[in-house]
């Protein structure tokens, strides 16, 4: 018989990591609403050209990476590398921009990129993710670290490392472009085959490249900082005041430029050194002109994506996670205790209880020994002689301790 396994790269997640993963995000989704983020889904499909529109045609993921397809009417579809693009898309397709700013709002789901796959890194991977949109002041950018900041601490997590950087706006960039251009002029012949075409169309792409030969050329590199325009420059300058403010620690990280196109001015990366070559568990940065190039109205928007896989790691590696278990057993001899238990089971989980029944013909001690397996808080027990007594007898399972209740107060005895 042929046997299946799922595709390179992705992976089920199945019990008890699953609940690790809710933990997440129910604590994302508690700290998200509290800063007045509200839930929002888009299609995990898309047409292919708001991908390359926004993350730009020559960076790696649309250059390499995107799953596209066409579908039976000849369009091309690509299944979403990352969640933006799509929320820009729903943003300014629905005119939200005539709701009143900021209109803000958060995300999770699967995204797809046809990577190599290693440790942290997948090509099929989930994403929280968190947009804000309308307002360009540097408060937002602060509240949404802060927010971050909260969603860690909530998570036990500690020792991530917040990296923070400026890459300034349409009117720095030419100046910067020009300098990486002078920079790399003259290194061009060592450069890897991609990075001599981003030397052409885009030479900021070359600063993320990750071949060893291009890294290494790239020591002594402008760095982006130094070329900021004085509204930029305030920008930051302000941003990380207010960093200070909320006691948000942060190092300034002039090298990191992100992957994607559509940053301009505040970026950032969240890493841990537990991790190891993937240590980035979130990232993001403000994009203030790509609701403009989706045919909005110019409007300042940042946000960032944290990866499901990376922070489940860390918080399993770090916390003792209590795995639930069932509250009760219902353990039942004879055909008549068994109707009994049935009932019983249904009321009791009715109330919102976790309650396992045996089976068929097991014997007492057997469904004894699987209530023991299932770590379950409390058996009960019903027989005939229960049912003639009309009494049941319970056991807590962590000390021993037992006794007998009438049938009609089982129901008040777990609350
Ligand atoms: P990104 O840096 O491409 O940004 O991804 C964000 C996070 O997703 C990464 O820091 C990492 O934790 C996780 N991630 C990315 N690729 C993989 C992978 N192949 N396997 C596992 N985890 C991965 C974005 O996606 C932007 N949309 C973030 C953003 C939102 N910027 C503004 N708003």
């Amino acid at each position: 018989m042929k046997k299946y396994s799922a595709l390179k790269g992705t992976q089920d997640i199945l019990p008890p990591d699953i609940h690790i993963w809710q933990k997440v995000e129910k604590v994302a989704k508690d700290v998200f609403t509290a800063y007045g983020f509200q839930e929002l889904r888009a299609p995990i499909i898309e047409s292919t050209d708001i991908f390359i529109r926004s993350i730009g045609e020559t960076t790696d993921i649309v250059e390499k990476e995107m799953y596209t397809f066409s579908d039976k009417a000849g369009r091309s579809i690509t299944l979403r590398p990352e969640g933006t693009a799509p929320i820009v898309r729903c943003y300014v397709e629905n005119h939200l921009y005539n709701l009143p700013s900021p209109q803000k709002f958060f995300y999770s789901g699967p995204m797809f990129r046809h990577e190599r796959p290693q440790a942290g890194r997948f090509r099929q991977f989930f994403q929280i993710g968190a947009e804000a949109f309308g307002i360009g002041e540097p408060k937002i950018d602060a509240e949404i670290l802060s927010m971050l900041k909260l969603f860690f601490e909530r998570l036990g997590l500690k020792g991530l490392n917040f990296q923070v950087n400026s890459i300034g706006c349409e009117k720095c960039r030419p100046d910067y472009r020009n300098a990486l251009v002078n920079f790399f002029s003259d290194r061009i012949n060592g450069l890897c085959p991609d990075c001599k075409r981003r030397f052409e169309y885009n030479p900021l792409r070359i600063l993320d490249c990750k071949v060893d030969a291009c890294i290494k050329l790239r020591e002594g590199t402008p760095r982006v900082t130094d070329f900021l325009c004085s509204e930029c420059s305030e920008h930051f300058n302000k941003l990380l005041s207010l960093l200070n403010l909320l006691n948000v620690p942060y190092v300034i990280n002039p090298d990191m430029v992100r992957g994607l196109d559509y940053y301009t001015r505040t970026t950032f990366e969240i890493t841990s050194k537990q991790l190891g070559a993937q240590n980035a568990v979130a990232a993001g940065g403000r994009y203030d002109r790509l609701v403009e190039d989706f045919g909005g109205p110019p409007t300042p928007a940042i946000g960032f994506a944290i990866g499901m896989e990376r922070i489940t790691a860390l918080v399993k590696s770090s916390c003792k996670e209590t795995i639930p278990v069932p509250e009760v057993f219902i353990a039942t001899i004879g055909e008549s205790a068994e109707k009994e238990g049935l009932v019983i089971a249904d009321k009791l989980r009715n109330k919102g209880i976790w309650v396992e029944i045996g089976y068929a013909g097991n014997s007492l001690k057997s469904q004894l020994r699987k209530a023991d397996r299932l770590s379950a808080h409390y058996v009960l027990i019903i027989g005939d002689d229960e049912i003639a007594a009309g009494k049941l007898k319970w056991k807590r399972l962590s000390d021993g301790t037992r006794g007998e209740i009438p049938f009609n107060e089982v129901y008040n005895f777990f609350n």
